[in-house]
């Protein structure tokens, strides 16, 4: 096999299309390999590389250039601790030696206005929209430039959980929410590449098209099973639907979204800044 048919089969299980170029390869292989790290060493991440990874999401492209995100860069052990709290899954909230908060970030431009003497009018759903959108791209810009220089990241949801309690302890003012955490550091151990939905699946050539879905979907749960089964205690929701003996992706995704998750999030938003008109 050659590299590109390895990399293409570990991220979607089957035999890969012509590959690029072999200098174009170089250069794209740590995306396609890349995985998040759940297991970080305690050596520390010196601040000029910080500052430069911070730097390189500051180069994400972002919505008319309005870069309506914040990114809080969390080195005080007794918050991690506090935030420790909220997740026994994720004992690498405090245990990386960095943690980061992304936040969409619609109280900036609000400022900008009033400075320039003007009024702030857009505090739509679109304008919601722009600051996650911005503030994820920031993310996953910052997580390729760590990961280009050997850094292992992991974003965790679960800030967005405790979201009263995550603005406080990070003095989250109106108009700024958390998107994501990122934990941070060299890893201890690779995490695993996790395979993905089959092009055919998400990728559209001139206009959308789903048909072959349930084969396409059938066929993904049917490779991934082979690579990786998930366990009992991965299971969703076991109290309500039981344990299979097969839990396949998409049968553990569809009892994921059976039930609501942070169905407060509209009310946190409307009470913290946001019109969502
Ligand atoms: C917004 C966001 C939130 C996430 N939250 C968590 C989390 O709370 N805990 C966790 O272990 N992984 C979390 N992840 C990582 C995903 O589980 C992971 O990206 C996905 O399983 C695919 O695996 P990979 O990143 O290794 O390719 C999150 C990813 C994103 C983009």
């Amino acid at each position: 096999m050659t590299a590109y048919e390895e990399l293409w089969r570990a991220r979607f299980g089957t035999d890969a299309p012509d590959g690029p170029a072999d200098e174009d390869l170089q250069r794209l292989t740590g995306f396609l390999s890349r995985r998040s790290c759940r297991a970080f060493k305690s050596d520390p991440i010196d601040e000029p590389l910080l500052a430069s990874l911070l730097a390189c999401a500051q180069s994400a492209p972002s919505k008319s250039d309005l870069q309506q995100y914040s990114i809080v860069v969390i080195d005080d052990a007794a918050i991690r601790a506090a935030m420790q709290e909220w997740s026994s899954f994720d004992p690498w909230i405090a245990e990386a030696p960095l943690f980061l908060v992304f936040c969409g970030d619609l109280r900036r431009q609000r400022r900008i206005a009033a400075l320039r003497g003007y009024e702030h009018r857009n505090d739509n759903m679109d304008a919601f929209m722009n600051t996650a959108v911005d503030a994820g791209i920031a993310l996953a810009t910052f997580v390729a430039a760590a990961e280009a220089v050997g850094l292992g990241c992991c974003p965790i949801s679960v800030v967005r959980n405790h979201i009263e309690e995550a603005c406080a302890l990070l003095g989250l003012p109106d108009g700024v929410y958390p998107v994501a955490g990122l934990a941070l550091g060299w890893p201890a151990r690779q995490g695993y590449v996790s395979m993905r939905l089959p092009p055919a699946a998400v990728i559209h050539r001139n206009r959308y098209d789903d048909d072959g879905f349930e084969a396409t979907i059938d066929g993904y749960d049917r490779a991934r099973h082979a690579v990786y089964a998930i366990p009992p205690e991965k299971q969703r929701h076991r109290d309500k639907y039981g344990t299979a003996d097969i839990c396949t992706w998409s049968e553990n995704a569809a009892r994921q979204e059976s039930l609501p998750e942070r169905d407060g999030f509209r009310a946190f938003l409307l009470k913290h800044g946001f019109a969502l008109d």
